[in-house]
């Protein structure tokens, strides 16, 4: 008999399944939130299908899953007593194949859980006696500066061999933590931002090769972040807390099977008298190297430790994620350095420079320059965005910042030294986001729709940062719902955004309204809601990552959230089924009178109310509610057909308000109107978007739907017309005004008239980024089957069009890599195609190519992963088994 992780292979077995995931994609997780993690893994390349598979689990629970007799290779349940706090599992799967042949078993994978509730907890929050510090600190520039950051400390002796130690902690505000003096972990911010009030996450790191014998120091800083710091325009302090406050639980494991437990308690001590002076997310960080600490004080220890969950935090923390150099220095006025990064990024810099004793030096930020060179910073309003480093001694001073960041591309430096001539590599940009992994690529042989694709990756990577926030720089860098609404199926394209929006979701939960509404900004910091295409994130986004992934937990997870959403609407639409609600409208719509745009908000008042039941509906079907899904259908298809009869004439155009090309969007887009008036509004949308010369007159709201829809109706043509245009209003104008990342507005800055209006001016905000996903799933053609989501089936149904001649688009799907691509030389189109194992793809050629269609030279009906399942109307329509197949054909009418 084998052992049981063999890899002695026997005659009919395969290859083990490889890259083990539980939950929401996590690879062996340490702190993990779920007490009954579900398990994904992959099947080796060149098996087709799974037939059953077998799960084996060891260490603190003990389960075999058995042969089960299941194509499922992902979000498999857990089929044991859920885990325990603490308890570490270690689990291996098998398959089988199509052919009956049996895997070897997969390499182990583990989890670990974190400390899954408050009674976990000995440790007690503390904080600094703000008694000891009533002065307040001064900044270097003489400032007063509110948001203190605390050092705190803790001593402590170990005696024995370690063999596992486990570090637990959060805080109330934000913390970096040190262990004999060096950094715990990569994370920044790493506890993030939840509603305080109601959830806290924690984080659990492994310092066991970290730990020594004998004397060990546990250090860390406190800093107010989003829990004490100022946040939003309206300049709200102290939002959830007073001060900000420290959570740890270091727990001790020797070999002899004894333990110690270290915590935060009345043994620890605090001061103000640190370094760094004060540090704000908007305002900067203050730093001055020549205090040093002189007195500690005992810390002021919490009662109890709140109503709040404590729970392990369910994503990836923010870390740094790349440096950046600098591509240029200049002088625009005398003995102010700015230094070009090249792009628009959030996150800090790094500076590395010559000071003398006492210097100060100045570190100021921006996304544009003025024309005279100087630093373009009235759009962050009133976020100071600014850095202060005073130097100890003479000599190179390495620093960067620890509790700010700052959304920017250019650095200025002032304060220097007279006789200092800087050099590029003073600076260095640190890139911070959510470290979430890399999930697809899009690229084409048009480098400036490339230079889109990476426009609106920049701008997913600063946004996403803990939260997907609407701007990374100004008084505001809130989760604005509607923002990360629109934005969100462009998102999962780019990067596995799933235990990241899935957190956000919890928060978002916690901050519905008793009424139903949700709030415009999650975490609610403004305490209003209610705007139609804001609040349908609530049904929107599980809904796109149930499509995405095919995880239906988000679903059940959420349903109860979609329908108190509904039944909101509902409560507004009384009668008419029509309801009048305060909108922000269809958000900088180009050409509008103001910022709403033209389009009725009672308009989309009714879309969105009919938009967001329908996926209630929909969920409910899946969830096998059929009752609610029969109930909520009828209540959908009374909506749409109010909404037909209020809004359409019978020849499709828009009555009672000004016609929008968003409002003829949203009506097709949403399946609002039936087919036939579909056909009819198209042909307004068409006509209005000739009339404004195949530019698009679009907001927050009808953008994403832009090209979807004109494509969808038969006009892709069209679509990409809009696409491709380098005028105002256009995705290329921007890039031809220098953009990195995309803009606020369609026109936020031109070389001919400068800058947009400065209340809303953000140079990094995805909301118009949307049109991402359209270049995977139809330029590249790599299309979701909502009836088979997660990518189980999915169509292959590229456009071949516009300037282009070649794509290329990569998904890392739950299965595998899927990919399409095509090139285009004379009247020859080849198309690779990557169908990962255990799905199929339905490829449809382009009509205009369906001339000797051949796989790999091969006439189609002799190749055995392809079946033909139809020719009608010109138009082939393929069926691919898993694979990499190479198609050429050629045009049919040259
Ligand atoms: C934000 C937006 C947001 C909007 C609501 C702005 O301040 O930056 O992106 O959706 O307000 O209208």
């Amino acid at each position: 008999m084998k052992d049981k992780f063999s890899t002695e292979i026997d005659a009919g077995e395969i290859r083990p399944p490889a890259l083990l995931t539980v939950g929401e994609g996590f690879i062996n997780p340490l702190g993990f939130h779920d007490a009954t993690p579900v398990f994904s893994w992959k099947l080796p390349v060149g098996i087709k299908r799974q037939t059953a598979y077998r799960i084996e689990v060891s260490g603190d629970k003990v389960w075999d899953s058995g042969w089960v007799e299941s194509d499922q290779s992902v979000f498999v349940p857990y089929g044991c007593e859920p885990l325990a706090s603490r308890q570490r599992i270690q689990w291996v799967v098998r398959i089988r194949d199509e052919s009956g042949r049996v895997s070897l078993r997969s390499q182990p994978a583990t989890v670990e859980l974190g400390l899954l509730s408050a009674d976990d907890w000995s440790a007690q929050w503390i904080r600094p006696n703000t008694e000891s510090d009533k002065k307040g600190p001064t900044s270097a520039i003489g400032e007063p500066m509110a948001e203190k950051v605390a050092s705190m400390r803790r001593q402590f002796n170990l005696s024995g061999n370690i063999s596992k130690a486990r570090l637990y902690v959060t805080a109330r505000g934000v913390f970096t933590l040190y262990l004999n003096g060096e950094k715990v972990g990569r994370d920044h911010f790493a506890n993030g931002w939840t509603d305080y009030r109601h959830r806290v996450d924690t984080l659990t790191y492994d310092i066991t090769t970290a730990l020594q014998e004998g004397r060990n120091t546990l250090f860390a800083l406190l800093g107010s972040g989003w829990y004490a710091g100022r946040l939003g325009w309206e300049n709200k302090r102290k939002v959830y807390g007073e001060e900000p406050e420290l959570l740890l639980q270091l727990e001790v494991t020797y070999e002899d099977h004894s333990t110690e437990i270290i915590v935060t308690d009345d043994g620890w001590e605090a001061t103000f008298e640190g370094p760094i002076l004060s540090s704000s997310l908007y305002d900067g960080e203050c730093f001055d190297a020549r205090r040093k600490t002189t007195v500690w004080s005992p810390v002021v220890v919490a009662t109890d430790l709140g109503t709040a969950r404590l729970a392990p935090k369910p994503m990836v923390p923010v870390r740094e994620t790349n440096r950046l150099p600098v591509q240029a220095v200049s002088e625009p006025e005398p003995r102010r350095f700015v230094f070009d990064l090249g792009q628009n990024i959030v996150g800090w810099a790094r500076i590395s420079i010559p000071m003398e004793k006492d210097r100060t030096v100045t570190l100021r930020f921006a996304e544009m320059l003025n024309r005279d060179g100087s630093l373009y910073t009235e759009n962050y309003r009133s976020a100071r965005s600014t850095d202060y480093y005073t130097a100890s001694e003479t000599g190179l001073v390495e620093w960067e910042p620890t509790f700010t960041f700052h959304g920017f591309r250019y650095v200025e430096l002032s304060g220097l030294s007279e006789d200092a001539t800087p050099e590029k590599n003073w600076v260095t940009g640190v890139v911070l986001h959510s470290d979430l992994p890399k999930s697809g690529m899009f690229e084409s042989s048009h480098e400036k729709l490339n230079q889109l694709q990476r426009n609106i990756t920049w701008g997913q990577r600063g946004n996403f940062l803990d939260i997907p926030t609407d701007c990374p720089q100004r008084d505001e860098r809130m989760g604005w719902t509607g923002d990360a609404q629109v934005f969100c199926r462009t998102a999962q394209m780019n990067y596995d955004c799933h235990a990241f929006f899935k957190s956000w979701l919890g928060t978002m939960r916690d901050a519905q309204f008793s009424d139903g509404r949700i709030p415009h900004v999650i975490p609610d910091v403004l305490t209003r809601g209610g705007s139609p295409g804001w609040m349908d994130v609530a049904t929107i986004i599980p809904w796109e990552i149930y499509l995405h992934t095919g995880d239906t937990q988000i679903l059940s997870e959420n349903y109860r959230m979609m329908e108190r959403l509904v039944g909101w609407y509902r409560s507004q639409a009384t009668g008419s089924l029509i309801p009048e609600l305060e909108a922000f409208g269809d958000w900088l719509q180009p050409f509008a009178e103001n910022m709403k745009g033209d389009t009725p908000t009672s308009f989309l008042g009714t879309a969105f109310y009919a938009k967001s039941t329908q996926i209630l509906a929909d969920t409910a079907t899946i969830l096998g509610r059929n009752d609610d899904a029969q109930h909520y259908g009828a209540e959908v298809s009374s909506i749409k057909a109010a909404f037909s009869k209020h809004y359409f004439d019978a020849e499709g155009k828009l009555r009672g308000g000004v016609e929008t090309q968003t409002a003829y969007l949203l009506a097709i887009d949403f399946d609002l109107i039936p087919f036939e008036l579909q056909v009819k509004v198209a042909y307004h949308l068409v006509r209005m978007v000739g009339e404004a010369e195949d530019h698009l007159r679009t907001g927050f709201l009808g953008t994403p739907s832009i090209v979807r829809v004109l494509d969808r109706m038969g006009y892709s043509k069209l679509a990409y017309s809009i696409l491709f245009q380098e005028t105002y209003p256009s995705w290329f104008y921007s890039i031809n005004q220098g953009a990195t990342t995309l803009w606020e507005r369609w026109n936020s800055y031109s070389h001919e008239e400068g800058f947009g209006p400065v209340s809303m001016n953000s140079f990094n905000h995805y909301a118009y980024g949307a049109v991402g996903e359209w270049l995977y799933e139809r330029v590249a053609g790599l299309a979701i089957d909502p009836a088979h989501p997660g990518y189980k089936h999915f169509f292959v149904k590229p456009i071949i069009g516009g300037p282009l001649t070649a794509v290329r688009a990569e998904l890392e799907t739950g299965y595998g890599k899927a990919a399409s691509g095509w090139s285009l030389e004379g009247d020859a189109l080849r198309l690779a195609i990557t169908v990962p194992p255990n799905t199929s793809a339905t490829l449809y050629p382009p009509k205009e190519f369906s001339k000797d269609i051949r796989e790999s030279g091969k006439l189609l009906d002799l190749v055995v992963s392809v079946e033909v399942l139809k020719v009608a109307d010109g138009q082939t329509v393929v069926r691919l088994e898993p694979g990499q197949f190479l198609f050429t054909c050629k045009r049919t009418n040259p």
